[in-house]
């Protein structure tokens, strides 16, 4: 596997990938490296001649600098993993590099950012389109693979590449769960063992409201019953951000779920410091 840490040099590399004729399958992450990433890597590999990941913990899409500061950083490991995955290249820059003066570009991406992590989280979408922007441009990939895990960071993703014309897909892939059903997060090491075993709660809610809502119960009833869950758990150190019920293409609200093609129950919650999102589809 190629290492590089140079944009102009991986910019390089991937040209001669293409010139070669060579389809180029892509899987931006932020490092520390489990299963969830993994089974990206795995589908690019399968759907393309060439896997190009990328390993760089963004800082303008931090909102919360410690956040920032405490995200774990194992390159190391994760370049093993890489390497036995089979993936080609790995890029992993240095924010000097990525960031040789403070960005001035912002894009808005209307209502899609207007809500959970978009309203919880102000300029996190902001960064994560300037440095996906940036990285397709090096990277000039065929295929884009990202995880449901993110989903609003998924449909921000899909709408920046279709406003932009570039000249890729963009591939989502179903989240990888723990044996609990915990969804993988490279937050997750943060946990210490109890809030690990706690912190299931937040898959048991979107399992529990979804068995709900297709029985019929209304979505208010299902807020409620989120928040009666969370309210006891308060001592503990769990606090619940939100849970949405949402259009899963526009991430408007639902009243009605048959009256949507597909929606979306996202929930992200504290557990201690630590803060964790999830969401499962309703119709698929
Ligand atoms: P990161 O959180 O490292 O995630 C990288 C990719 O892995 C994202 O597409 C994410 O949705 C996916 N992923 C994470 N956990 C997953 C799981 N349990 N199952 C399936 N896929 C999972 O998302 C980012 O980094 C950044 O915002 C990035 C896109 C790299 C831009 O900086």
């Amino acid at each position: 596997m190629l290492f590089l840490k140079k944009p102009q040099d991986a910019h390089f590399q991937c040209l001669s990938f293409k010139k070669a004729g060579k389809s180029i399958g892509f899987v931006p992450t932020m490092g520390a490296l489990h299963e969830g990433h993994l089974s990206l890597i795995r589908r690019a590999k399968a759907e393309n001649d060439v896997v190009v990941c990328s390993i760089f913990v963004n800082p303008t899409q931090f909102n919360d600098p410690k956040d920032f500061e405490k995200y774990p950083r194992t390159l190391d490991s994760d370049r093993q993993l890489l390497e036995t995955e089979g993936c080609n290249l790995l890029f992993a820059p240095q924010e000097q590099d990525m960031y040789p003066q403070q960005p001035v570009l912002t894009f808005q991406f209307g209502y899609l950012e207007k809500v959970m992590e978009g309203a919880h989280r102000p300029g996190h979408f902001n960064g994560v389109a300037l440095i996906v922007s940036k990285l397709f441009h090096i990277v000039q990939p065929d295929n884009a693979y990202f995880g449901q895990k993110d989903y609003q960071q998924y449909l921000i993703v899909r709408q920046l590449v279709s406003d932009l014309s570039f000249p890729l897909q963009v591939i989502a892939c179903p989240t990888v769960r723990e044996a609990d059903g915990l969804a993988m997060s490279s937050r997750n090491r943060r946990l210490t063992p109890a809030q690990r075993r706690d912190a299931v709660v937040l898959y048991q809610c979107l399992q529990e409201a979804k068995q709900r809502l297709l029985n019929g119960e209304t979505v208010a009833s299902v807020k409620q019953y989120v928040a009666g869950i969370f309210a006891a758990l308060q001592e503990k150190g769990i606090r619940l951000e939100y849970f949405e019920v949402a259009d899963g293409y526009t991430l408007s609200p639902v009243e009605d779920i048959y009256r949507h093609q597909e929606v979306v129950l996202c929930i992200a919650a504290y557990v201690g410091e630590v803060r964790l999102i999830d969401n499962v589809l309703l119709f698929s």
